[in-house]
């Protein structure tokens, strides 16, 4: 079976509740003309913009998903969230692993396991990001860094639950500065990826496995990046932060 193309917009720490009605009726009208066969479509608000966008886009073509889950289900963990309290909005998708959180909030390989094992447990749909920064590319050791985080991501994992996740390869070094990753560069990169997968899960599984790219994903350049062969979608910053350009990005990617 063909994977289904898959764009998430990342929207980081942007927008209030109220901007966030403002952009959520533009993308609703926007999205109209959007085939809901040929695209899943998300965007993920932080926490206190998600009631909003759900209220929002109920309705439309557009589903919600969260930026970050807690691997808990409840307790002393103060600022956090647990999978309960998204799955009792309404959320469907959950962010884990972004390159942010890794560099600035001391995520881990390990804790990257134990959110997505809670985002599993109370069905949400995780979003796995995995990348390199540029030292790490410019050292010949993309290979080696995907495959670790890969692996410790899904750490007993099971293959029923491998089949609900989606993996983002987001290269640091091409996030909000504008370096796109060659669609052939980026094409070689997820291949990897999928090879990885595997080895872990077999051919078959991995063949179905959802892999979207991100950094500085554009309407000018969507379409050329998801018509390789092993790059399913995108998870959009910036250009997710528009209804236009979000839009322009989507249909672009499908045309
Ligand atoms: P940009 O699209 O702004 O480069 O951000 C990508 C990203 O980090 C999405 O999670």
């Amino acid at each position: 079976m063909a994977r289904k193309v898959f764009i998430a917009g990342n929207w980081k720490m942007n927008k209030t509740a109220a901007e966030t009605v403002e952009l959520c009726k533009a993308l609703k009208e926007k999205f109209a003309d959007i085939c809901p066969n040929c695209v899943d479509v998300a965007v993920c608000p932080p926490f206190t913009s998600i009631a909003a966008a759900i209220a929002e886009l109920k309705g439309s073509n557009i589903k919600v998903g969260a930026q970050n889950i807690h691997w808990a289900d409840n307790g002393a963990f103060t600022g956090e969230i647990s999978g309960a309290m998204l799955k009792e909005m309404g959320v469907e998708y959950v962010i884990i692993g972004h390159s942010e959180r890794r560099q600035y909030f001391g995520e881990t390989d390990e804790t990257v396991n134990k959110r997505l094992q809670a985002a599993l447990k109370y069905d949400l749909k995780p979003i796995v990001c995995i990348g390199e920064t540029l030292d790490e590319r410019e050292g010949g050791k993309t290979e080696a860094v995907l495959e670790k985080q890969i692996k410790g991501a899904f750490a007993g994992i099971k293959e029923c639950c491998f089949k609900k996740v989606v993996i983002a390869y987001e290269p640091v070094w091409a996030i909000g500065t504008g370096k796109t990753a060659t669609p052939e560069m980026a094409e070689e990169t997820h291949k990897f990826i999928r090879k990885v997968c595997a080895e872990l899960y077999g051919e078959a599984l991995a063949e179905e496995a959802v892999i979207q790219y991100g950094g500085s994903m554009k309407p000018e350049n969507s379409q050329q990046l998801v018509a390789q062969k092993d790059i399913d979608g995108g998870l959009i910053g910036g250009a997710a932060l528009k209804a236009d350009s979000f839009h322009d990005l989507v249909k672009n990617a499908i045309a």
